[in-house]
């Protein structure tokens, strides 16, 4: 009988048999693919293992200290968190094509990765979440002639670069059996229940230009967003929620003032692979009840849309 604590042993024995006394990195992004990775990983091979966590200062609210919390202080696993954000908010500045933005994000951050596993004098392997789905898309996205929607950016861009050996354990996986073994690896559900995030972060979410005022006020949208959607027990029959800021600003009032501000779009979406899906039909009196605290509670936005398109012909990013 397969169980996951049978595969939680056989990867680790694989794990131990591939690498030997060599030393591994592993790219943390806080999803729920590497920090499986990377926790499965240290449990094979301990401190040959160690982490780097890019933050290019475009995560939701607060993330980035719970993945270092997490790995760091609760698992002890050797983490590099190189705080990056000025570098690539600098380089975004004056951007606004979606994907020379997502080109210069994931550039960066091969520059920034390849910098700190120079530091601690490089290693060996190189350690991926690389999921089943991942491997088949990669063969062949769609089965058609090859067309770019996106050019996806996660740490799976590294190893042309790199020259390692990868090491990628979940291959056989998919997500949720990913999540099975981060619940058998007794990580919090916090990490293992997570709506996927994309690697550009928050700046595929700000169409238009990309800066720091803007990213904090869609990270305290997003907060609010995500904190009713938990409250109302939500958060799990949906397969991705977040707000988007948009570059465009329209007239409301205020006690008796005039106000000239953002309008933040909310997408929540269910599918079950990325590939296609609805927009999530939520209770006109919840969507109300987030514009009220997100205008309420955000300074910069004024006005709520709710995005009710499907995957087809939208796609679930907006960029
Ligand atoms: P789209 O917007 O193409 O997104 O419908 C499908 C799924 O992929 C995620 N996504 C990304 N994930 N790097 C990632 O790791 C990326 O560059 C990226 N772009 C989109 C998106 O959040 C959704 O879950």
């Amino acid at each position: 009988e397969w169980t996951m604590a049978h595969f939680r042993a056989e990867e680790i024995a694989k794990i131990r048999k591939q690498v030997g006394d060599k030393r591994v990195i592993c790219g943390l992004s806080g999803g729920v693919d590497s920090s499986v990775a990377a926790v499965l990983i240290h449990e094979a091979i301990g401190d040959q293992l160690t982490c780097i966590y890019v933050d290019h200062g475009l995560m939701r609210l607060n993330e980035s200290e719970q993945v270092v919390t997490v790995f760091r202080d609760h698992y002890n696993i050797p983490l590099i968190h190189r705080d990056a954000s000025d570098l690539f908010l600098g380089k975004l500045a004056g951007v606004t094509d979606p994907e020379k933005k997502r080109k210069i994000i994931g550039g960066l951050f091969i520059d920034v990765f390849e910098e700190e596993a120079a530091k601690i004098g490089g290693a060996d392997f190189l350690a991926q979440g690389t999921l089943y789905p991942d491997v088949i898309e990669s063969v062949s996205f769609h089965g058609g002639p090859s067309v770019t929607i996106k050019s996806h950016h996660n740490v799976g861009g590294l190893p042309e670069r790199m020259n390692m050996q990868l090491v990628e354990p979940l291959r056989e996986l998919f997500k949720d059996e990913v999540r099975d073994l981060g619940r058998e690896l007794g990580l919090p559900e916090i990490l293992v229940g997570r709506h996927p995030f994309p690697g550009p972060g928050l700046a595929i979410r700000i169409p238009g230009e990309v800066t720091r005022e803007a990213a904090d006020i869609l990270r305290q949208a997003d907060a609010v967003y995500l904190d009713e959607i938990r409250k109302a027990g939500l958060y799990d029959e949906i397969w991705q929620a977040f707000a988007v800021l948009l570059p465009v600003k329209t007239v409301g009032v205020m006690g008796d003032s005039r106000t000239y501000d953002h309008v933040c779009a909310l997408r929540a979406v269910t599918s079950t692979d990325g590939m296609t899906a609805d927009s999530y039909p939520f209770d006109h009196s919840f969507l109300s009840a987030c514009a009220t605290r997100i205008i309420n509670e955000v300074r910069g936005v004024n006005r709520v849309v709710y995005d009710c398109t499907s995957k087809p012909p939208g796609t679930i990013e907006w960029e």
